[in-house]
């Protein structure tokens, strides 16, 4: 598979720019970036980070960091602002304005559709069959995949967001079969860590097509540092790194994610991530109990989606008593619908009062 032939031509033909990190060490003394010698804040922090320098574009460490958590080489890794910024880069490189196309399975993640309508993609949604659990519709993703001009990209989320349901490894390998020689498949396991299922970054290496997406975001707590990493074949790195920021990530931000991913970080890691799911099957005892929860979809991430007769007045309750719950009812296959994330256990004791009380006044 030639991933080179599903990439923008103007991209594969454009001689990408060199910035002075990358086209020289970062040692001796630095003339090279009409940078300041030295920083104005008298902070040891400072000093230590060296702020007055540009940062490395893809320092060592982190790429090291990144593909050892993920048991992947570092020539398929690319560290970015978070996986929206992944999400941005790989419409940007694969999809010509007005004529190529994402493919989406809605209800999903949002920025797909974002960042799809920003670079003029067009955008082809395969519904989930909201009456089969909110599965996918693989008989007719395969079909658009395989009938439809056009299409680059196709996002899959697993566990999903907001529906908390993952994708099986056969149907995965269905649909990556479907997309051989004519798209990208991006499988986003933003929530992968809360479930004991198997991350697909292993099978980056038999399926070219295959690009997975990882943060730090969620069950490593580091949402504010933004620090995603995209998988994927070398060849899609090396495109994708075409068009990324010289220099994408703040030095803060990558000192903070070395923070985030070793030591005593990683036990708490691993703490946080059984306690979310004690959290979440103590959700699931309390909502079987509320006879006024219409219904609620079994989640493998840290968050639960349920549904309700009054969507809006369930949202302003909680708000009322200081606790925010997202509201997806204006969403199609939605209506009704709110989402609830599994916060610690006296922000969950919290919610289970509000709840209590909502119920009780109704
Ligand atoms: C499925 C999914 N992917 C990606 C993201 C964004 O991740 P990041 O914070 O790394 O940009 C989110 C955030 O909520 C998400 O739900």
């Amino acid at each position: 598979m030639d991933i080179n032939t599903l990439a923008r031509p103007e991209i594969v033909a454009m001689k990408p720019y060199v910035s002075a990190r990358n086209s020289a060490a970062a040692d001796g003394i630095l003339l090279n970036a009409n940078e300041a010698p030295f920083p104005h804040v008298d902070d040891p922090e400072w000093q230590r980070l060296a702020l007055n320098r540009y940062p490395s574009p893809q320092p060592v460490l982190l790429k090291t960091r990144m593909a050892d958590l993920y048991g992947v080489a570092e020539s398929n890794v690319l560290v970015t602002r978070g996986s929206d910024e992944g999400i941005d880069l790989l419409t940007r490189v694969f999809c010509r304005p007005g004529q190529d196309a994402i493919v989406e399975c809605t209800p999903c993640f949002g920025m797909y559709r974002i960042a799809a309508t920003i670079q003029a993609a067009k955008i082809i949604d395969v519904p989930r069959l909201a009456r089969q659990g909110f599965q996918i519709d693989f008989g007719q993703l395969e079909q658009v995949i395989e009938s439809q001009a056009g299409v680059r990209l196709v996002f899959l989320t697993t566990p999903n967001n907001p529906t908390g349901d993952l994708i099986t490894r056969e149907a995965l390998v269905r649909v990556l079969e479907a997309c051989e020689d004519k798209a990208l498949l991006v499988l986003d396991e933003a929530y992968i860590e809360f479930c004991t299922a198997e991350s697909a970054c292993s099978l980056v290496d038999k399926y070219p097509q295959l690009v997975v997406l990882r943060t730090l975001s969620k069950a490593w707590a580091a949402a504010g540092v933004r620090c995603g990493t995209v998988i994927a074949d070398a060849a899609v790195i090396g495109l994708l790194q075409r068009v990324i920021a010289p220099y994408p990530l703040a030095a803060t931000a990558i000192d903070a994610a070395l923070q985030a991913t070793t030591g005593a970080a990683v036990v708490r890691q691993q703490n946080f991530v059984s306690s979310v799911r004690q959290g979440r099957a103590d959700l699931q005892r309390f909502l079987l109990e509320c006879d006024w929860v219409k219904e609620f979809w079994d989640s493998k991430a840290n968050f639960i989606l349920l549904r309700v007769a009054d969507a809006v007045a369930l949202t302003d309750w909680c708000a009322d008593r200081g606790i925010r719950i997202r509201d997806f009812s204006s969403q199609p296959q939605l209506e009704g619908c709110v989402r609830l994330t599994i916060g610690s256990r006296e922000e969950q004791a919290a919610l289970k009062t509000a709840l209590q009380s909502y119920g009780e006044q109704k």
